[in-house]
């Protein structure tokens, strides 16, 4: 098969920052009423992995194919058109990408005619998209994170003519406004606020991967949450890889703490928001949290390492003493308040102090949850021309140690949490007891309980009765 190269991914390209202003962009509709008669009633098929931003991306892709007549299909074997949404935050992530596009590319075999795409972080990666192209010789469309708009006119080509098209640009990006979506989920829905990350952590592939940091317009990240507080939703969660920095590219005036206080006036019952780096977390943002009832009081703040040497190399931009004192204003501020936090152990070189480090700042802030990982060397990052002198056995013992002391902290809380009676956001059954059902507390906690499947979507008040570490067991009251 002829290969088309449209464009093909380039590190230097992925990590130029100019000052440009940001740049609004438009769904390319050059194609639409072509593949419109081609695909009438032909079947998709995606398979997500990573973060939520990919989650969102995939949002945006079903309402693009089912704007064209594409139908979704639960069966990868009835698909017309699979598409793998990748990522490349670590290697196990895409190690589960390898395996699953092993398990489908038979698939063409029997149906000439499939479009088997991969997407997303990972065909950013020049290394990991050669592999790919040499290794998966069935996969005849890659496309990357700046060219979901693309999509009609990628598709036309497969559709249209023989050919294995490439077409990933490394490029700061564009904020594209009026795509289609077609949400996962009736009543919580995400929203991006801005996309793209400048922060250059040096383990962190992600400002390769999706661009510069570039911020949607106030007004329209308002009108959408608009529609969906009219459409009865009943969390929104606003989505930005470092929702911090909203509005600092555009001349509007705008923060995210003006953004997150509009947002929450306009009723919708929860409001969450993610990521948020310490460096750019303003004490305007804690006060705003703390004042409005409907904005969780649940921060996921990632800390990565509690060494001061370790944050620098990490090119973290605060230290250990900085990201305390932020944690202590949003304890004092905001006392209901439940933190979560990333950490990663084993950077390269990491000794054995710089490691107990981080074990004594999680026993001094005593997380209520947590997202622990071992190092894994992304191709392209600083971090991973560094030589590395620990052995893996030392990061395991380490990840173990680590998972130990979040643990007991934990469970401390879900402990505190017995007896007590908490709203809770109905999710749907529970994925490990479908005669249970599900849902989580404002606190971001599971719990399971009881209850009839009208529930779904409702918030109700449980009272907990069972706590595990990382779950709870509850029962409905009527209060
Ligand atoms: N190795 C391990 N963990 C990583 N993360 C990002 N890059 C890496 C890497 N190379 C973690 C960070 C980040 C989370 C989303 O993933 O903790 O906050
Ligand atoms: Fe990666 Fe750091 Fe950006 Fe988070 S803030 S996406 S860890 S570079």
């Amino acid at each position: 098969m002829k290969t088309n190269i449209i464009n093909k991914p380039d590190m230097k390209l992925a990590a130029n920052r100019q000052k440009d202003a940001t740049v609004f962009s438009y769904l390319n509709l050059d194609k639409f009423d072509a593949i419109k008669s081609l695909v009438k009633g032909l079947k998709y098929f995606i398979k997500t992995y990573g973060c939520q931003a990919n989650v969102r991306d995939e949002e945006t892709m079903r309402g693009l194919l089912e704007n064209a007549g594409y139908l979704p299909t639960e069966n990868v074997e009835n698909a017309d058109l699979i598409i793998i949404n990748t990522c490349a935050v670590r290697e196990n992530a895409e190690d589960k990408v390898y395996g699953e596009i092993g398990n489908i590319k038979y698939l063409r075999k029997h149906n000439k005619n499939l479009i088997l795409a991969i997407c997303g972080c990972m065909v950013e990666e020049p290394e990991i998209l050669q592999r790919l192209l040499d290794v998966y010789k069935e996969v005849n469309l890659f496309f990357g994170t700046h060219e979901i708009s693309e999509l009609y006119s990628l598709l036309y080509t497969c559709l249209t003519k023989q050919e294995r098209v490439i077409a990933v640009e490394s490029k700061p990006g564009e904020v594209i406004e009026g795509l289609p979506v077609c949400r996962n989920n009736s009543f919580k829905a995400f929203v991006n606020v801005m996309y793209g990350c400048d922060k250059f952590c040096t383990y962190c592939i992600v400002p390769y991967t999706r661009g510069k940091e570039r911020s949607r317009r106030f007004v329209d990240v308002i009108r959408e949450c608009q529609t969906l507080v009219d459409s009865g939703y009943q969390e929104i969660t606003l989505l930005g890889q470092n929702v911090n920095a909203y509005g600092k590219d555009l001349n509007e005036g705008k923060d995210f703490a003006d953004l997150l206080e509009e947002v929450a006036k306009l009723g919708i019952p929860r409001l969450r928001f993610t990521t948020s780096h310490p460096w750019d977390f303003s004490s305007k943002m804690i006060d705003v949290i703390a004042k409005y009832d409907n904005i969780m009081k649940f921060i996921h703040l990632p800390v990565q390492s509690g060494n001061d040497e370790i944050l620098r190399k990490m090119g973290r931009r605060y230290n250990r003493e900085q990201y305390l004192a932020l944690v202590k204003e949003m304890r004092r501020k905001i006392p209901s308040l439940t933190l979560s936090t990333d950490i990663i152990v084993g950077f390269p070189n990491e000794s054995e102090e710089e490691f107990l480090d981080t074990v004594s700042l999680v026993d001094e802030v005593k997380y209520e949850a947590a997202f622990t990982f071992i190092y894994s060397p992304r191709k392209g990052t600083p971090a991973a021309r560094l030589k590395d002198n620990v052995p893996y056995e030392v990061k395991s013992q380490r990840f173990i140690e680590l998972v130990k002391h979040l643990e007991k902290h934990i469970e401390e809380y879900s402990n505190s949490l017995l007896g007590k009676v908490y709203p809770v956001l109905v999710d749907g059954p529970s994925k490990n007891n479908p005669d249970l059902l599900s849902g989580y507390t404002e606190s971001n906690k599971i719990v399971h309980f009881k209850g009839s499947k009208d529930l779904i979507g409702k918030i109700i008040n449980v009272r907990i009765n069972e706590s595990h570490t990382y779950s709870l067991l509850g029962e409905i009251v009527d209060e």
